[in-house]
């Protein structure tokens, strides 16, 4: 049987270590109701002296990845690129990836999940292997999200919880009986809630895209219902994680470690205290990186490997609920 397995990760932050106390600078915010809302002291920005997109956050994040997987850039067989901050409105940020890491017709596929874009590219790169369609695929997740964001007082509720940075995962086929790889998934999408985490413009049901009035009202950055989304996250991540749990005949204690998308610590606590989990089953480095979207998981993966809290024979259960709203559930095992 074809199973998709990892052979190899990297992740890359920019330079610029942005704390909550710089935030307090411009900002009516301070360094303790950001850590008591949602566990962040610091997250990663790109240097404005020089600006960066997610394709060249993602293409370092990619060279890692590829050199620990053994792969010349010319193996891959499909670019994935998960992102809600692309270097332009099009063409997607994959493409821009692909001629950077010198390329020349290897296909290339943007997925705009933001959140759940590591869930449901895994989910893609799986069922492109499983078909026999391709045999080793490059997923890069990226976000640059800082030069989007609006660091004024009205803007507080979602800027401080956004981070830069970016990660990658090669996706290999195996043929083999044994149970690793991906085991099982759930995707979803509840499109009646888009409305209350968008940025709307530029947008192409707006005539014109972007008018000098819309930059006054500030329509060109992230809103957020945090309270909505918040609620949403904590009833629908431990019911989706139970489903796929059952679906999969995996005991949640024989998960070994916990990946969540990194939105608010407290949402993740809440996941592990309703799941009845040990204490230091669910990885925590919100602290960290804040809140790095479609990198997120993937970037948590890669450092935990790094730490060596999982490792070669490890069964992983990676979830997050985002923007669209989209959430998901993946649950994966390591070859021994
Ligand atoms: O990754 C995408 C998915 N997103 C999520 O999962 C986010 C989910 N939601 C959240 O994480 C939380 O809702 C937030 C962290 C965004 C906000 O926390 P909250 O506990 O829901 O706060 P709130 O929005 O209800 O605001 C409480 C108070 C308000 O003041 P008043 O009305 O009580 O006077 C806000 O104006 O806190 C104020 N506030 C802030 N104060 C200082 C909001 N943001 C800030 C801030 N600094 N950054």
């Amino acid at each position: 049987m074809i199973r998709t397995v990892i052979r190899g990760t990297g992740r890359h932050l920019p330079p610029r270590l942005v704390t909550n106390q710089d935030l307090a600078q411009w900002m009516d915010t301070s360094d303790e109701w950001i850590q008591q809302r949602t566990g962040i002291q610091q997250r990663y920005w790109i240097d404005p002296d020089h600006p960066e997109g997610a394709s060249d956050l993602g293409v370092k994040a990619a060279r890692i990845a590829l050199e620990r997987a053994g792969w010349q850039a010319t193996d891959i067989d499909l670019i994935i690129f998960a992102t809600l901050s692309p270097d332009v409105f099009f063409p997607g940020s994959g493409c821009l990836l692909q001629h950077k890491l010198g390329l020349e017709t290897t296909p290339a596929l943007d997925i705009r999940q933001q959140c759940t874009g590591f869930l449901y590219g895994m989910a893609t790169a799986d069922a492109f292997i499983r078909s026999g369609m391709y045999r080793r695929i490059l997923f890069v997740g990226a976000e640059v999200h800082s030069t989007g964001l609006d660091i004024s007082t009205e803007g507080r509720d979602v800027t401080v919880i956004f981070g830069d940075g970016a990660a990658a995962v090669c996706f290999e086929a195996l043929e083999t009986d044994e149970p690793v790889g991906v085991l099982g998934q759930r995707l979803h999408a509840q499109g009646e809630f888009a409305e209350s985490l968008m940025t709307e413009a530029p947008a192409s049901r707006l005539w014109p895209r972007l008018t000098p009035e819309m930059l006054d009202q500030r329509r060109h950055y992230p809103r957020m219902d945090g309270k909505l989304i918040f609620k949403l996250a904590l009833k629908r991540l431990p019911e989706t994680a139970m489903a796929v749990l059952k679906e999969t005949g995996i005991d949640k204690h024989d998960i070994d470690l916990y990946i969540p998308h990194q939105a608010n610590m407290r949402i993740n606590q809440f996941f592990e205290k309703q799941m009845e989990l040990a204490e230091g089953k669910v990885y925590h480095n919100i602290q960290t990186y804040g809140n790095t979207t479609a990198a997120t998981i993937p970037l948590a993966i890669d450092e935990a490997l790094e730490k060596g809290i999982i490792g070669p024979g490890s069964t992983i259960c990676c979830f997050g609920l985002g923007a669209g709203v989209t959430w998901g559930v993946s649950i994966y095992r390591f070859v021994k």
